[in-house]
């Protein structure tokens, strides 16, 4: 058994969850799904970024405190998680008091090693990326992530000496070269240590929303520099729940491309400083775009089209596609590590495909037949079954795609299990076979279901539960651990199966 530690970035609280958070955190939790399958012990860890001059903005916008704003709005994502079936084991939230305990620990030992000086800063900053760009960094003066203009700051800072790290970052990399995927964004990361690496300014005088610097108290930390520890808050560093041995060298950061910087040059540096082993495992993921641009907050209050993207909230797509089905389309549709665009069409395309044609049809076309032909009850499965290789394929080559983090290939393995499914029905034609005749398919199909049902359970929790009550399977597909309960025959029939609801009623586009 292995360990599997898996993280997604904690979010900014300052507007509403959109689907851009979601197909992050629908990838991780499918990823903390398959490694638990797998019989992993797994932690899964997500939450919400709560410091910051962004968040103090939003809140007097909104006429609060920030301590008012933050609940309301962390609560809001953790309502969103919850419909959309997400599985983490811990919801970290960087208001609570351990993580300003960590906090303050993490960096007075970075500050006792010497690594932290004190200096003036003034810069070009952007209150939306919570950080300084230099002029040519901007494009015809505004944030290039952005698009507005930056303001120019003057504040007496502490310094971390992040040129200090140059050699030791680059070092690490070429040690452990698949500590960032995919291997173009290693480049990238690289790339941007090789060009030299500057001090940088982690606290602020000039904000009281964020955690006092523990050494001296007019000053708060920067809320990346407080963010990037939560990681670490979780496994309960400097607390009496150190569990930081246990599950560090396990770590798995999902990160979005544009947080690259932080994740993979300062963070490690940060590690290294404080002497703590640097994250061995990154993965960047790129954007969900909608009409071509990055779907984000700033977005959602403008109407850019045909899709108003306020709309398209995870909640209003759960409720008209249901959740397995979203969680499906973020997963199939948007390989991790590329940009994808969504829209209704492919979801609906997606949806009528793979889950009402493919699955659904599997499903049903089963039950009806062992029901009409074999009195509800499954038949054993047939050794010599041509699905038993199909099978066999399916849990070897979708098992290689998760540990590559590629969901979208360890689906389309399974779904070549369906279809081979599907396929052999067509050929052999139960429905027209004699009762009795026909148990060695039908009790292969059966079988094929299962594994199915197992394979698919990461991305489609919900649906695999119920196709798993429906079928009668012993146990509880949440105790179904691979490869023994992968393996053909290690279901044997001799249940009642039951017909059902169809699971994915068919959709026209838009409807
Ligand atoms: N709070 C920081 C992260 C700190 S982690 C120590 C932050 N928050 S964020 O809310 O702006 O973004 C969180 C994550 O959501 C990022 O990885 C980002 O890439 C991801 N996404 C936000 N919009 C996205 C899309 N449209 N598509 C895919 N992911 C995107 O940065």
């Amino acid at each position: 058994m292995d360990r599997f530690y898996i993280t997604t970035p904690i979010y900014y609280v300052n507007d509403v969850p959109h689907l851009g958070h979601a197909y992050c955190t629908v990838n991780a939790d499918a990823l903390a799904r398959w490694h638990r399958l797998i019989g992993d012990e797994t932690l899964f860890l997500t939450g919400t970024d709560e410091h910051g001059a962004k968040v103090a903005d939003s809140a007097a916008l909104n006429g609060v405190t920030p301590g008012e704003w933050t609940d309301r709005t962390s609560s809001r994502f953790q309502e969103a998680w919850k419909g959309l079936e997400i599985s983490n084991d811990d919801f970290l939230r960087t208001t609570e008091a351990r993580h300003s305990a960590t906090v303050q620990d993490f960096l007075q030992k970075i500050y006792d090693n010497g690594f932290i000086r004190i200096d003036k800063y003034k810069g070009l900053y952007c209150v939306g990326c919570e950080d300084y760009y230099t002029e040519d960094q901007l494009n015809s003066g505004n944030c290039p992530v952005h698009g507005r203009p930056v303001v120019e700051m003057e504040e007496d800072n502490y310094f971390f000496e992040l040129s200090k790290f140059e050699d030791r970052l680059i070092e690490w990399y070429e040690k452990n070269p698949t500590a960032i995927r995919p291997g173009t964004k290693r480049n990238e990361a690289l790339s941007f240590i090789k060009g030299g690496l500057k001090d940088v300014s982690i606290t602020r005088t000039s904000l009281t929303w964020g955690i006092p610097v523990p050494w001296d108290e007019r000053h708060v930390f920067y809320v990346w520099y407080d963010a990037l520890i939560n990681y670490l808050t979780a496994l309960g560093y400097g607390s009496e729940n150190n569990e930081v041995a246990k599950w560090w060298p396990h770590v798995h950061h999902l990160i979005g491309k544009e947080i690259i910087r932080f994740h993979c040059v300062w963070w490690p540096a940060m590690c290294m400083a404080a002497g703590v082993e640097p994250p061995a495992n990154i993965f960047v993921h790129g954007w969900l775009l909608v009409g071509g641009q990055k779907l984000s907050k700033s977005m959602a209050s403008e109407d850019t089209g045909p899709v108003k993207l306020t709309e398209i909230t995870p909640a209003s797509l759960t409720e008209d596609f249901g959740i397995d089905a979203v969680r499906y389309h973020l997963l199939r549709d948007v390989p991790l590590g590329t940009d994808g665009e969504f829209s209704i069409e492919g979801m609906t395309l997606r949806y009528n495909a793979d889950l009402a044609n493919n699955l659904g049809n599997l499903v049903s076309r089963v039950a009806t037949v062992v029901g009409s032909k074999c009195g509800g009850i499954a038949p054993s499965p047939d050794e010599h079954s041509p699905l038993a290789a199909a099978a066999r394929d399916a849990v070897t080559e979708s098992g290689e795609a998760w540990e590559r983090f590629a969901p979208h290939e360890a689906l389309e393995a399974t779904w070549r299990l369906i279809g081979a499914a599907n396929a052999e029905l067509e050929r052999t034609e139960p429905w027209k076979a004699e009762a009795g005749s026909v148990d060695d398919v039908l009790g292969s199909a059966v079988e094929a279901v299962r594994i199915v049902t197992i394979l698919a359970s990461p991305a489609l929790p919900a649906i695999c539960a119920e196709i798993w009550r429906r079928f009668g399977f012993a146990g509880t597909l949440q105790n179904q651990h691979l490869p023994a309960d992968g393996l053909w025959g290690a279901g044997q029939g001799g249940q009642s199966v039951e017909k059902g609801e169809p699971l994915f009623p068919r959709r026209t586009s838009g409807s």
